[in-house]
């Protein structure tokens, strides 16, 4: 029996890398990545100084979304492997020391789902589709869908039921994504399955998907899409307002989580979660209370542009967030969703490069595929290393995204009869998609798909370059990204201290300098010019040399008293 260790706070400053499981390794060379090769990674994950691993869905899936249209819950994709598989990594990762975390995708299911199955069978007024959101649709046909509303993905966000009964089903992402009926008590209780499930089965925690749409009120009059999309962007932008919505962030959606919270207390110590929810600031705490999941992704950061100013506010506005919970806030740069920030960093001024599917000229430059002009590699590396490290010198937990470590650039060129996000089929190309960032891992310079797999070709294929990138390059170069990583992760667990940070003023706009308990200092330089660095102080990392005794452009350094 596994032996969990019994610190309840274990996750308030933990660093937690995300797995991406189809890209990570894979054992049996047919060209995906599935547990046991996660689990011939285990030294690899020790050698970097991580608390936890968080895998991203692994579950049956209908795979039109990555894996996020979970087909059944309590099992393992069999091509990925068996739970035999997943208890024989749990283990693994328990004997060097590291947790395991994973994704719960409670917003919707696959239509492959048993129940969703059931539901289109058992036809209207069923108890079956009590379970998901069925809906008449309008004119006297009823084909004319209930509301004009858009998926996330882009196209209608209701589709027919497909048995000529004038019935509709709604999906806030793709059409194979029919969102469940949270009003269902027996929705409910399937969900308190799932994570008494994997619980049992030495899960130390969960993040859970699209945390804040699971309750909706689709009753009385409904807004039209024009007006609705006018109250979420107040709220995601700039709202500190909460406005009621018919499915964002509704106040109902908390007791969920009251329930889910009870399940937590049940085991010693209580399970983890990490709520992944695009709401205003003030609402966050609501998610990251300890009655609720108990921690909220703040992804302020990752939507900064590389900037002291923004940077300082954003911190200081996560960590008044978190602590309003009583909580400890979160810290991304990157993650399956997202641009690596290596190349967002490296992106020419696009003005608003944080919001990049709310913005005009971003949407047009994606279009060019990033080419017009290029990115700029080396100032994106530069860029990315100082804000890894200041991140890393920041109270509160750090979430690092597989290949961040290796400083993997975005792959743009995906050919677009491999692309396999939903977001870039449904808008015909127009969103390029996430792709790009789920690319396989280079583990080896000169083997065969890169020591990704040995037979066949990756399900995203790696273009040339990335071999430059591999593991076996960096492990034996002091000066690789890995190191770096490693260099970091190790140091700071010396330093680790409790959650306080105290500003210390410095002259110049572009430097952020402060300091944790213990004397450990943390300075960023974000401009390009060099600054002296303080009296009486010594470097012990630095995200780049430092140039004639002075702190570099665009580089942050960790400083002790001499
Ligand atoms: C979350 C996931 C994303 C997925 C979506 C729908 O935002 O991070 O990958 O597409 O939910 O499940
Ligand atoms: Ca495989």
């Amino acid at each position: 029996m596994l032996q969990r260790n019994p610190d309840p706070d274990w996750w308030r400053q933990a660093i937690i890398y995300q797995i991406y499981p189809r890209s990570f390794c894979d054992s049996n060379g047919d060209g995906i990545g599935d547990l046991r090769g996660i689990t011939s990674k285990v030294p690899y994950l020790a050698s970097l100084g991580i608390d936890a691993v968080w895998l991203s869905p692994f579950y049956p899936s209908g795979l039109k979304d990555g894996g996020y249209d979970v087909s059944d819950y309590r099992d393992v994709d069999p091509r990925i492997g068996t739970l035999e598989d997943f208890d024989e990594l749990v283990m693994a990762l328990a004997e060097v020391d590291i947790k395991i975390m994973v994704d719960i995708v409670p917003n919707h299911s696959s239509d492959e789902h048993v129940w969703f199955q059931d539901a289109l069978k058992a036809g209207k007024g069923s108890k079956e589709r009590e379970r998901y959101i069925f809906r008449d649709g309008l004119g006297a046909n009823k084909d004319i869908p209930p509301t004009d509303w858009q998926c996330a993905f882009g196209g209608p966000s209701w589709s027919p039921s497909g048995r000529d009964d004038g019935q509709w089903y709604y999906h806030m992402f793709d059409s194979s994504q029919p969102d469940w009926n949270w009003d269902n008590p027996e929705v409910h209780e399937d969900f308190l399955t799932t994570l008494r499930f994997w619980a049992d089965r030495g899960v130390s925690g969960f993040r859970i998907d699209v945390a804040h749409a699971l309750v909706k009120d689709f009753n009385g009059d409904l807004p039209n899409w024009e007006e609705m999309n006018g109250i979420r962007e107040k709220k995601l932008r700039n709202g500190n307002k909460h406005i009621t919505h018919p499915y964002m962030d509704r106040d109902e959606v908390q007791e969920v989580y009251k329930e889910w919270r009870k399940v937590f207390e049940e085991y010693n110590p209580p399970l983890f979660a990490v709520a992944e929810c695009w709401v205003a600031p003030d609402r966050k705490p609501l998610y990251a209370s300890s009655e609720g999941l108990g921690q909220a992704f703040s992804f302020d950061i990752m939507l900064c542009n590389f900037d002291a100013q923004e940077y300082r506010e954003c911190i200081i506005q996560s960590l008044k967030d978190s602590e309003k919970a009583g909580s400890s806030t979160t810290w991304v740069l990157s993650n399956h969703d997202e641009l690596r920030h290596v190349t967002r960093y490296g992106l020419p001024n696009v003005p608003n490069a944080g919001y990049p599917e709310f913005d005009d000229a971003f949407n047009e430059y994606k279009r060019s595929r990033f080419t017009n002009p290029p990115v700029d590699v080396a100032t994106g590396l530069k860029r990315a290393k100082a804000a890894t490290l200041m991140i890393l010198g920041l109270p509160g937990s750090t979430y690092v995204y597989q290949g961040e470590e290796l400083n993997l650039p975005e792959v743009i060129e995906i050919p677009n009869d491999q692309r396999q996000d939903p977001h870039f089929h449904r808008t015909k190309g127009e969103c390029l998609g996430r792709d790009g960032c789920r690319v396989p891992l280079p583990w080896e310079a000169t083997s065969k798909n890169l020591g990704f797999g040995s037979d066949r070709p990756p399900h995203l294929s790696q273009p040339e370059w990335m071999k430059d990138y591999s593991v076996d390059l960096q492990e034996y170069n002091e000066d690789s990204t890995l190191n770096f990583y490693r260099r970091a992760l190790d140091v700071r667990k010396e330093l680790q201290c409790a959650e306080e940070l105290e500003w210390i003023k410095h002259d110049v706009e572009d430097v952020l300098h402060f300091a944790r308990p213990g004397g450990w200092e943390i300075i960023m330089n974000a401009g390009k010019t060099p600054v002296p660095l303080p009296d009486g102080r010594r470097v012990i990392v630095s995200s780049s040399e430092m140039k004639d005794g002075m702190l570099d452009g665009e580089t942050t350094a960790w400083l002790l008293a001499e």
